[in-house]
C-alpha cells in the first residue's frame, strides 16, 4: 500500500499540519525536499504533509526544491495534492482574510527550474526526453471544487477562480509593478505557486491551489507597502481556519483511482525516457 494518497504542501506560516505524524526523510534524484515529509491520517485519508520553506521557514522562494517536492510526494503514492500559499491582493475587494481558488496562473518567475524533461541525466543514467505538456488550464477541476465546498461549509465565502501571478521575489513588488499586475486583470499575487502548479502536472498530479490574502499589494494602497510581519501577522490568525479548510477538502477528494480529470493523462502519449516514481 502506498505511504500516501493525498499531499499538502503548508506555505508561509503554515509549517504543521496534522497531529499524530510519522516523519520521514526522501530522498530524490532531483535532491532533498524542503523539510522531512510528514504522514498522518485525515478523515481516513492517508496525507503527507511538507512545509515548503522548511519548518523553520528557511527557504526563500527562489530556493525551494519545488522539483524534488513534487517527486517526493509521488514516490510516496500521492496522485492529489493542495497547495495552501500567502498571496497579496490586487483588488481593493481582496482584502487580507479572502480566500481565493484560482483558476488560472501567470509566471513572472526568472530563475526556476520548471520542468524535470531538462535533458539533464538522471543518477541512474536515464536521461528525460524533451516533452510540452498542455498547462492551459494549471489546476485541478476536482480539487478545486473541493477546496470551493470546503470553505463554504466552514461559512468562508472563497472567491471562484482569478488569475495568481507570481513572482520571483523574495522583495514585494514596487507600486508601479504591483499596478501593472492588477492593470492586466491578474488577482491575487505570490511567490511559491510556480513551478510547483506546472510541476505537478509533469508527474501528472492533480494540483489545487488555495490563496490566503494576506496583504493588499502595494499599487492597491496608499500605504507604506508590503511588509513581512504584515504578511506572517495574517497568515496566523487566519491560519487555523485554513487548516480546517484544507482538512474538509482531503475528506472531499476522490479516490485517487477513480480520478477522471485533465490532470491523470498529462503526459500520455510522451515518451518520458525516465521512470516516475
Ligand atoms: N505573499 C504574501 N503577500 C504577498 C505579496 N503582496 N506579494 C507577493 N507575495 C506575497
Amino acid at each position: 500500500m502506498a505511504d500516501a494518497e493525498i499531499g499538502v504542501i503548508g506555505g508561509s506560516g503554515f509549517y504543521s499540519f496534522l497531529d499524530d505524524v510519522t516523519e520521514i526523510t526522501v530522498d530524490t534524484p532531483y535532491g532533498r525536499p524542503s523539510d522531512s515529509l510528514f504522514l498522518g491520517e485525515v478523515a481516513g485519508r492517508q496525507v503527507a504533509f511538507l512545509p515548503r520553506h522548511g519548518r523553520g521557514h528557511h527557504l526563500p522562494p527562489h530556493r525551494i526544491n519545488y522539483r524534488a517536492n513534487l517527486w517526493a510526494l509521488r514516490s510516496l503514492g500521492v496522485r492529489q495534492v493542495l497547495g495552501p500559499c500567502a498571496v497579496g491582493g490586487l483588488r481593493p475587494e481582496y482584502g487580507p482574510g479572502t480566500l481565493l481558488v484560482p483558476d488560472q496562473l501567470v509566471d513572472r518567475t526568472k530563475a526556476r527550474t520548471q520542468t524535470y524533461f531538462d535533458g539533464e541525466p538522471l543518477p541512474d543514467g536515464s536521461v528525460p526526453n524533451v516533452v510540452h505538456l498542455t498547462f492551459a488550464d494549471p489546476y485541478c477541476p476536482t480539487g478545486r471544487q473541493a477546496a470551493l465546498s470546503a470553505a463554504r461549509g466552514r461559512d468562508w465565502e472563497p472567491v471562484d477562480g482569478g488569475t495568481l501571478v507570481v513572482i520571483e521575489g523574495p522583495r514585494f513588488s514596487t507600486r508601479a509593478e504591483s499596478r501593472w499586475h492588477a492593470a492586466q486583470g491578474w488577482s491575487v499575487v505570490g511567490m511559491t505557486g510556480h513551478p510547483e502548479a506546472v510541476l505537478a502536472r509533469e508527474l501528472s498530479l492533480c494540483y489545487t491551489s488555495l490563496t490566503l490574502v494576506t496583504d493588499l499589494d502595494a499599487g492597491t494602497e496608499t500605504g507604506e507597502g508590503v511588509s513581512h510581519d504584515e504578511v506572517f501577522r495574517v497568515f496566523a490568525q487566519n491560519v487555523g481556519r485554513l487548516r480546517e479548510v484544507v482538512f474538509d477538502a482531503v475528506a472531499a477528494l476522490p479516490d485517487n483511482a477513480a480520478r477522471d480529470c485533465l490532470c491523470t493523462g498529462a503526459h500520455a502519449g510522451w515518451d518520458l525516457g525516465i521512470e516516475l516514481p
